[in-house]
Order: structure tokens, then sequence, then C-alpha cells
């Protein structure tokens, strides 16, 4: 496995988006909404440093895939226990690859009624995405590699991982 992301240039990172997001949302009636499993860690780290009012939700986004290769979308956003109802929605996830989660998910979050939503996401793949769409946060971009760490998972391992690192074909075999 290699380092991509060190710990250090995540914490960076992550305080200069705390800090774009919190000189947008001021004011406003703002509810995060993070996308599990992949971005719980950058929900806890990012909500305590915005120093604005917010609340917080989740949604479920499942693509049944065998390692790398994603299968059939699963969406459940039944979790939304508040009322988003004319609030500014800030939807959060890990890696905006193909831009498929977050394409599924805008238009069932939209359902619910909120007066805004917004996309932040902690890494960008560069050129993968073939849809008209586009976070509106992004923290780092990144060549198009499989990568784990910080939330993001290979076969459900190294989430707990404190930096974000590149998959290599090794670190595939054998895993429980
Ligand atoms: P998209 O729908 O193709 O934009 O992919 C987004 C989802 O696929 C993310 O929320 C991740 O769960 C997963 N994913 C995409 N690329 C990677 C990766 O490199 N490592 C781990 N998960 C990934
Ligand atoms: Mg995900």
């Amino acid at each position: 496995m290699k380092t991509l992301l060190t710990e250090d240039q995540l914490k960076q990172g992550i305080v200069q988006l705390a800090e774009k997001i919190q000189a947008h949302y001021q004011g406003k009636p703002l509810t995060i909404v993070g996308v599990m499993i992949g971005s719980v860690v950058l929900l806890a780290d990012l909500i305590r440093l915005l120093k604005i009012p917010l609340r917080v939700e989740l949604v479920q986004a499942r693509s049944d895939h065998n390692g790398t290769r994603p299968g059939p979308m699963v969406i459940n956003t039944d979790l939304i226990s508040g009322n988003i109802q004319g609030r500014d929605v800030l939807l959060i996830d890990d890696i905006f690859d193909t831009g498929h989660t977050l394409w599924e998910l805008i238009p069932q979050i939209d359902e619910l009624g909120p007066s805004s939503i917004r996309t932040a996401v902690l890494l960008r793949k560069i050129g993968q995405c073939k849809l008209d769409l586009k976070p509106d946060f992004i923290c780092f971009d990144i060549p198009n590699a499989f990568v784990v760490g910080y939330g993001l998972d290979y076969l459900d391992l190294y989430r707990n991982l404190r930096y974000i690192a590149v998959l290599e074909p090794s670190d595939m075999k054998d895993k429980k």
C-alpha cells in the first residue's frame, strides 16, 4: 500500500473545506447529510470544525461490489429522521468517482423538499465522471486509482487508516 495523502495533508485540506462551507452557510438552516459508510470519518472531523448551527442526518448508498468493481446501487434515505423541508442540505461523501452515487441520491433528497442541495467530497477522481455533475466542495483531486483509508474501504477493510493509500494488487489477496 502506498500513501497518497498523509494525515497532516488530510487535516489541512479539511480545515480549508470547513472554512469554505462555514462561509457559505453562515446564517442558513444547514443540515449535513453524510453518505454511509464511507463519509463517517470525514463527517465526524468536519462537523467539529464548523462553528455554525447545524443538524446531522445519514443516508446509505451501497453498491454491492466485490472489492473494486461496483454493482447495482441501493439507496436508503429512510434514515433521515428530522424534517429537512426548507433547509439547506449539504451532502457529504468520501469520494466522487463516476458520480453515479450523488446523481441518484440528489433527486431522492430533493423529494423531501429542502430549499437547496449541495455536495461536498473529500476526494474526486479526475476524469471519471461522464455526467453533468460536479461536487460543490472538493477537498482533493486524485488520479484514477483505487484508494482506501479515512473511511474508504476495500471489502469493508481499511476504513480506520488515518491516511489515504493506493491499494496495490498484493493488498487485495486473502482479506478477512
Ligand atoms: P461514484 O458513484 O462512482 O461516484 O462512486 C462513489 C462511491 O464509490 C463512493 O462513495 C465509494 O463508496 C465508492 N468508491 C469509488 N472509488 C473508490 C475507491 O477508490 N476506494 C473506495 N471506494 C470507492
Ligand atoms: Mg460510498
